[in-house]
């Protein structure tokens, strides 16, 4: 099997060229290494360049004109690769955060497996030199990961993966959507929905002692919402749930300022301040639906007071049922505490306003 080692650089040039060099002492003779850079400011492709003359046909260079993400210049990579020699490819930052020492043992484990993931989150692997904060943040996007995408694989975030071409094929890379650091999630997905054999190694990933990460906000909040659409792709309803589910939570919070403020700060009575809080947190919530959650169906009608109203009476219908599982839960189950009843009520009422507002209220005529 032949290797070629893909890296995204994007001003890397203090790590460059010790990190090719590591790469080299790592793999076997016939393997090469392909840069992809996006034009850095700080010349890492040039640098690229001038080393690429002690390795003949051994180190490519694809130079792009922009910073397009992640995951375009992996993809650009794949493509460039596509028709060569090479039948594994991995996946590796340049920034020696990914140690090139582990290359081997994946090249073990890529014998009898589709994808190898290099894996922070399984028994002797971690992280080495982050800060509190940046832990929190990966942990927590691997863990919400998981769950939104009911995907076992541990370090689904994870950037040092190896793929045989097959896995590749099998994943489709054109139906990718990504564009930053979601990419690594999606591909990992996909390759589990594809039925690949999987495994995971353990690795310490340190954190880079030259340049700068490129993560951000912006990139990690792409990340978050690239996730719902990951596991949307291709289903619009489930999209327009999630939507729903976020309008909902968006009207509590509502609903809870008002009721502080009324009950709370003004001493209102707090059944009427609570009927108040109702009317306005669904009416706010049927604006959103109508907007956002339902847009693709209800986009050339105008919003209407018929529809107002048959939206809170779809409101209390939910409130209804959250009210009857509940106490049915409450009465029937042996349950340790109460509010799993409420729980699983607020959900069942949820799915009722949900259905009620998607084939009825927000119904587009002829449909
Ligand atoms: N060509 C190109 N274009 N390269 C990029 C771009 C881009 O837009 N953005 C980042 N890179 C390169 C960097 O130069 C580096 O080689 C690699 O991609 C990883 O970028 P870092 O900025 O060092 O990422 P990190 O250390 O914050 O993130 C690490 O953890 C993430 C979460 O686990 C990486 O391992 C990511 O792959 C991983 O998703
Ligand atoms: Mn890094």
């Amino acid at each position: 099997m032949r290797l070629l080692v893909i890296t995204p650089t994007y001003n890397e040039i203090d790590n460059i060229e010790p990190f090719i060099k590591a790469v080299f002492s790592n793999i076997p003779a016939d393997a090469a290494i392909l840069v992809v850079d996006d034009n850095s400011p700080d010349g890492t492709a040039n640098l690229a360049e001038k080393i690429s003359a002690d390795y003949p046909d051994r180190l490519l260079i694809l130079n792009r004109k922009e910073k397009e993400g992640l995951a375009a210049a992996y993809l650009a990579g794949f493509n460039h690769a596509w028709n060569g020699p090479w039948d594994v490819f991995i996946e590796i930052d340049a920034d020696f955060s990914h140690k090139p020492e582990y290359i081997p043992v994946m090249l073990e484990e890529i014998k009898t497996h589709d994808v190898v993931i290099g894996s922070r989150n399984i028994k002797g692997g971690g992280v080495e030199g982050w800060s509190f904060f940046r832990n929190v943040i990966s942990k927590g996007g691997s863990i919400y990961s998981r769950i939104i995408l009911g995907c076992p694989i541990r370090d689904l975030t994870g950037g040092f993966n190896m793929w045989r071409k097959d896995a590749l094929i099998k994943i489709n890379l054109s139906s990718i959507i990504s564009q930053g650091y979601s990419f690594q999630i999606e591909l990992k997905y996909k390759a589990y929905r594809a039925g690949c054999s999987i495994k995971e190694i353990p690795i310490i990933f340190s954190d880079r002692k030259q340049g700068k990460s490129k993560m951000s906000k912006k990139i990690f909040l792409e990340a978050l919402l690239n996730v719902i659409k990951i596991k949307t792709d291709n289903n619009p309803s489930l999209l327009e749930f999630f939507k729903f589910a976020v309008t909902g939570g968006l009207g509590t919070v509502t609903n809870l300022i008002i009721f502080f403020l009324c009950a709370d700060l003004l001493g209102l009575n707090e059944i009427p301040v609570s009927i108040g809080c109702f009317l306005i947190a669904a009416t706010q919530n049927y604006f959103i639906n109508h907007f956002w959650s339902f847009k693709k169906t209800t986009a050339s009608i105008l919003p209407s007071f018929k529809k107002w109203a048959l939206f809170i009476c779809a409101s209390l219908g939910g409130l209804l049922v959250n009210i009857t599982v509940m106490k049915l839960m409450i009465i029937y189950l042996n349950l340790p505490y109460k509010f799993i009843a409420q729980a699983c009520g607020i959900l069942a009422g949820m799915m009722i306003n949900f259905f009620i507002s998607k084939y009825v209220v927000f119904k587009k005529k002829g449909q």
